[in-house]
């Protein structure tokens, strides 16, 4: 294939995928079939609308589900900044995997190498910000007694796989996967491996199915990972990690990767109401020139982010009341004005009552990271 035509995934670039078909057929990410589909014990609205498209031995996890029921969910955050939707979409499906049977454990990773080596923010901001991150993550329903919470920086086990995965790794390889970088980034590559390998190791009860629910973006890791779980299978033991993949979606200005640069794109789950009320209502739509026009060829919801992003990924549970609004907007019955202030009350609802939540869940958080604190000095 030419090279002009090869799709380039970089996890701490612009990611952009034009073509989810041929990145699943390039990589060998599989579909999300009807089938696999039907055998998980509930479907959460983001597999029942295929915003999660793709997996990798999803199977490996729906058999652990039908017999005993014990597997790990991993997954990390890279605490840059407050929680967004976008964190809010890897911690949901965190949070399903969790929940799909009572002996499912779940593994976070915080990610503050990653975010001193790709954006320089300090271990102590990283520790601030992460506490915030972790509020967010209870209110949206984790249980914390199945779950193993731990920072980059002071997780010895995973450092030290990162360390013995190196060995494996040559120059031309990881470059051929992530291009070129300064050497901070492929380290966090190699601990990230560590990150999805760490529930398999002997003293989390040894090799086990993991499931890494990511976006599209993360696929490289997910590859070189189960690369190196392959290389090492003799000396660990480890079982192949399986992943679910979900889509990019734009930012609320359209944009196809947030970035903090550009605020007005960025809805973060505990930002004043008023300011949240501004972003949505000047959302990015797919409304036509003129209000004429509008209710004449209706609009275009595929293309509108209060649609797409707003309503289907996150903010509306209904698939009946998802639908009729699609129509209702394709028909030119509605008009974007009066359609963003009716989205704009669900999702009023929806920030009210995770921010109350929120509230109520500090204390848990700080418990959670507190024994990180203790053995982070150097
Ligand atoms: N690289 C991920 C990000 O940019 C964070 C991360 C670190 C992660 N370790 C992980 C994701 C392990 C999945 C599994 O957000
Ligand atoms: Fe989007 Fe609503 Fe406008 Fe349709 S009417 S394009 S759904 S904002």
């Amino acid at each position: 294939m030419p090279d002009e035509e090869r799709i380039v995934l970089d996890p701490w670039g612009t990611a952009h995928v034009k073509d989810y078909d041929r990145l699943m057929q390039e990589f060998g990410i599989e579909p999300l079939t009807d089938e696999l589909v039907e055998r998980l014990p509930f479907q959460h609205r983001l597999i029942r609308r295929r915003v999660i498209f793709g997996h990798r031995d999803l199977g490996l996890i729906l058999k652990a589900i039908e017999e005993d029921g014990s597997y790990a969910v991993m997954t990390g955050i890279k605490p840059s900044g407050d929680y967004h939707l976008g964190a809010k979409l890897t911690s949901e499906e965190f949070i399903y995997f969790q929940s799909l049977s009572p002996k499912a454990f779940g593994f976070f990773a915080i990610a503050d190498l990653e975010a001193y080596a790709d954006n320089k923010i300090p271990l102590e901001e990283s520790h601030r910000i992460a506490l915030s991150n972790l509020t967010d993550l209870l209110a949206l329903g984790l249980d914390p007694r199945r779950v193993y919470v731990y920072k980059q920086s002071v997780e010895i086990p995973v450092l030290r796989l990162a360390f013995i995965f190196s060995r494996a790794v040559t120059y031309n390889m990881i470059e051929a996967i992530y291009g070129p970088k300064p050497f901070g980034l492929y380290f966090s590559a190699l601990v990230q491996a560590g990150d999805i390998l760490n529930p398999q190791l002997p003293q989390h009860g040894g090799p086990k199915p993991t499931i890494v629910p990511v976006g599209a973006d993360q696929d490289p890791h997910i590859r070189l990972t189960r690369d190196l779980a392959s290389k090492y299978r003799e000396e660990f033991g480890f079982i192949l990690p399986s992943a679910t993949y979900h889509r990019l979606l734009r930012d609320l200005t359209g944009q196809e990767k947030m970035s903090k640069r550009n605020p007005m794109g960025i809805l973060y789950l505990n930002e004043p109401l008023s300011s949240a009320r501004v972003k949505v209502m000047q959302a990015f739509t797919g409304g036509r020139a003129t209000a004429e026009e509008q209710r004449r060829l209706g609009g275009e919801p595929e293309k509108c982010v209060v649609f797409v992003e707003l309503l289907l990924a996150h903010f509306l549970e209904d698939d009946k009341r998802l639908e009729e609004w699609y129509w209702e907007c394709k028909t030119g019955q509605i008009l974007c004005g009066e359609c963003k202030a009716r989205a704009w009350t669900i999702i009023e609802h929806w920030l009210r009552n995770h921010q109350e939540k929120r509230n109520k869940m500090r204390d848990l958080a700080e418990k959670l990271l507190e024994e990180k604190t203790l053995s982070q000095q150097w």
